[in-house]
């Protein structure tokens, strides 16, 4: 890598970007200086993204990721987020919006992706008599932007180290000279202008400033105030003590109030401290730590849906609520049963009423068919007796017949024919 690149060079070719120029962009970058290598080749995939803001973003990525100066990739970032919609989007945000409207006036210096955390935690303020101190004035722009933002009825004051900071907001505003590391200039304040509902610590960002003012005014906040930390990322810099993990920075201090949050669960931490006994909530963003004071009530676990409450303990009830779910259960297979059950019987009930139906229908043709056997039968019977009386006339006439033989026989005329009869007999066997 020879030359180094420049934040005017940068500059340029996030204007080419933003005129989709992205040759013109690559021609801007290395004007005055030729690149690693490997830089060159990330710097022309960054360039080959989709959109205006991809590119940007990518290029920041690129400064970031070869730790070229901080404030190149910063550029590109800031470009890239005004690129896209993202801008038009955070624009309904109160405090974004009185930032961008009065880029005139009082300086004022933040990063962007801290305005939403504020609006998150401080809306509920709004309109309100509250107390807020805001640490680390500057040229006055931030208190300006908290005093539209909270309203006419709420008094904001600044405390800074640095005298020109009182002069810049000259009486505008009350603001406090003093080291926000010195629990006592602190503690004066507290008196004379607190207790506060909102403190916005903006100062010097140290670990020592930091934590100072963290263990002296959270104590002093009112109950169900909010403490904000701003620009925690210095933690993780050498020039302000930071560094990662590394013991006394403040977001290893943070770290250790999680564990006073939870001091009820282990016997080990003090829960005697302000920490254990009224630290609400820590939310932990990028850069900002917000910290809810209330007080905190012993913590215990409950079982509701029933009035027993009344007259029992927290274990009974428990068993009591696993006797119900057991009993439910049981309901509930009962349940299951009895309208197995049920069905059965439907079903048996169906089945019988056919069978039923099959019995009458059964029994109605057997009937029928009863009384056509006893139709017939009467009429077999007619004619047995039609038949009895022909056989009777028959045998009558067979006895008549019989009597004329037997006459017959005797007479000699039949003697004499006798040889006759046997012969004709012999001839037809
Ligand atoms: C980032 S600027 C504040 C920006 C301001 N809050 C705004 O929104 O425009 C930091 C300020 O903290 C002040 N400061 C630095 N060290 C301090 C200290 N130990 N005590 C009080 N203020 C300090 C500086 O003088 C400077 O004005």
């Amino acid at each position: 890598m020879t030359g180094s690149i420049e934040l005017a060079d940068v500059s340029r070719a996030l204007f080419m970007l933003s005129m989709d120029e992205a040759d013109r962009a690559m021609a801007a970058l290395t004007a005055n200086w030729a690149p690693a290598d490997d830089v060159m080749a990330d710097l022309t995939a960054a360039l080959a993204t989709a959109t205006a803001s991809d590119r940007a973003r990518a290029l920041g990525d690129v400064f970031r990721d070869h730790e070229l100066p901080h404030d190149h990739a910063n550029e590109c970032y800031r470009a890239a987020f005004y690129f896209s919609g993202e801008a038009e989007e955070l624009s309904s945000n109160p405090l974004y919006a009185h930032y961008l409207a009065h880029r005139s006036g009082a300086m004022i210096d933040k990063w962007i992706h801290y305005f939403p955390v504020y609006h998150r935690h401080l809306e509920r303020y709004r309109g309100a008599p509250v107390r807020v101190l805001e640490i680390g004035v500057y040229r006055g722009g931030g208190l300006d932007m908290w005093q539209r933002y909270f309203g006419p009825d709420a008094t904001v004051v600044g405390l800074d180290v640095d005298e020109a900071a009182v002069r810049a907001v000259g009486g505008r505003y009350v603001v406090e000279l003093g080291d926000q590391e010195d629990p006592e200039v602190l503690r004066r304040i507290n008196a004379e202008h607190g207790p506060f509902d909102v403190i916005i610590d903006d100062g010097g960002h140290t670990m020592a400033q930091q934590i100072v003012t963290a263990e002296t005014m959270f104590p002093l906040l009112r109950d169900g105030g909010t403490f904000i930390v701003e620009d925690c990322h210095t933690s993780y810099w050498d020039y302000y003590q930071g560094g990662l993990k590394r013991p006394g920075t403040f977001i290893e201090w943070v770290k250790d109030r999680l564990d006073d949050e939870h001091s009820r669960y282990h016997v080990a931490i003090d829960r005697a401290s302000i920490w254990a006994t009224h630290l609400d909530g820590a939310h932990v963003y990028d850069s900002v730590v917000v910290l809810d004071k209330a007080e905190r009530f012993r913590p215990f676990s409950e079982v509701g849906g029933s009035s027993s409450y009344l007259r029992s303990d927290r274990v009974s009830e428990s068993y009591l609520a696993d006797a119900l779910a057991a009993r439910d259960q049981l309901q509930a297979e009962l349940d299951a049963i009895r309208g197995e059950v049920s069905a059965l019987r439907d079903e048996m009930d169906r089945s019988t009423d056919r069978s039923a139906t099959e019995v009458i229908e059964n029994d109605r043709s057997a009937r029928l068919a009863l009384q056509r056997m006893r139709r017939e039968s009467v009429e077999n019977n007619a004619e047995l007796e039609r038949l009895q009386a022909d056989l009777a006339s028959a045998n009558g006439r067979l006895l008549e017949s019989w009597e004329q033989i037997r006459l017959m026989r005797g007479s000699v005329s039949w003697r004499l024919t006798g040889p006759i009869r046997a012969v004709r007999r012999l001839m037809s066997r």
